[in-house]
């Protein structure tokens, strides 16, 4: 995975160590470079604790180094001294999982836009800096223990009807099935939610909008999802609220901080297709239904 700025993620600071470590004395070169931040971040033991902020000194960094590798060379320097690593979510490394979820500085995913928080690389922080991790705050997401919180509210939201339960056959049988490109675009648009939850973290209302419009549109658009279409916006919408997620007051910070730049124009296709599956159940059929 290429980083907004050329870097190849995790080998990035490997490859800067190795052109740092050739001739023209490199060693001196890579001193130089050599950053330190003081950290404050969220410690919290479990559910029951009310958590509080705990300062580090990070020493010892470059710019090259993801943002994720600065916690692991901290947690080994707090393990080494006999203290509790800072727990926190990662997966991929890369921006496809959704895993990793730290609030940097205020802003869910840290600074710089379209990007998730193991894409953030210590070059976007000036040495010396003050930084403040905390983890997504949202009632339905609850902190398990410092930097994670369990965001299975959304592996609901997902139950409830994102998915399509038709046989759609096997991969050579989607030919016979055609789909217009702007259709197909959209859909996929929509499909590149990663379920990070930042939507929810940033919004004033804690609402979960963003990703139910997502999940909707991204099958509501294809003829695979057109079965359960009805069914599984009025579900979804339901299980969102029932999880104690917030709605939408046009607030746009959720598109701001989306690390795949999901439309809130997903918003406004969702609230036509819960109006559209209300109008169906009284047994009016409008002579129009699709997009
Ligand atoms: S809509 Fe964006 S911010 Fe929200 S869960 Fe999906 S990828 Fe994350
Ligand atoms: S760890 Fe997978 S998206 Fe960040």
């Amino acid at each position: 995975m290429i980083d907004r700025d050329g870097c190849n993620g995790r080998d990035g600071q490997r490859a800067a160590s190795q052109e740092g470590s050739g001739a023209g004395g490199g060693v001196a070169e890579q001193r130089q470079n050599l950053m330190s931040v003081r950290l404050r971040v969220w410690r919290q033991k479990n559910l029951q604790d009310k958590g509080r902020f705990e300062e580090y000194e990070a020493t010892r960094l470059t710019p090259d180094m993801s943002f994720l590798e600065m916690l692991d060379v901290l947690n080994e320097d707090l393990q080494r001294d006999g203290n509790e690593p800072i727990a926190f979510d990662s997966d991929c490394r890369e921006g496809i999982c959704g895993m990793c979820s730290l609030v940097i500085d205020g802003v869910p995913h840290g600074p710089g836009r379209g990007t998730t928080t193991c894409q953030i690389y210590l070059r976007s922080f000036a040495d010396g800096a003050t930084i403040t991790i905390e983890p997504w705050r949202a009632g339905a997401f609850p902190v398990l223990r410092d930097l994670i919180v369990d965001r299975s509210a959304f592996d609901r939201i997902i139950a409830a009807g994102g998915y399509a339960s038709v046989n759609t056959g096997s991969a050579a049988d989607a030919n016979a099935s055609l789909i217009s490109q702007a259709r197909s675009e959209e859909a996929f648009d929509a499909a590149a939610c990663i379920g990070c939850g930042a939507c929810v973290a940033t919004c004033k209302n804690a609402s979960a909008m963003l990703f139910v419009s997502a999940k909707v549109k991204h099958l509501n658009m294809l003829p695979q999802g057109q079965p359960e279409r009805r069914e599984r916006t009025v579900a979804m919408l339901r299980a969102m609220d029932e999880e104690g997620f917030g709605h939408c007051t046009n607030e746009y910070e959720c598109e701001a901080v989306c690390p795949k730049e999901i439309s809130v124009e997903h918003i406004a296709f969702l609230n036509r297709e819960y109006l559209r599956a209300q109008v169906i159940a009284t047994g009016f059929r409008p002579v129009v239904t699709d997009e």
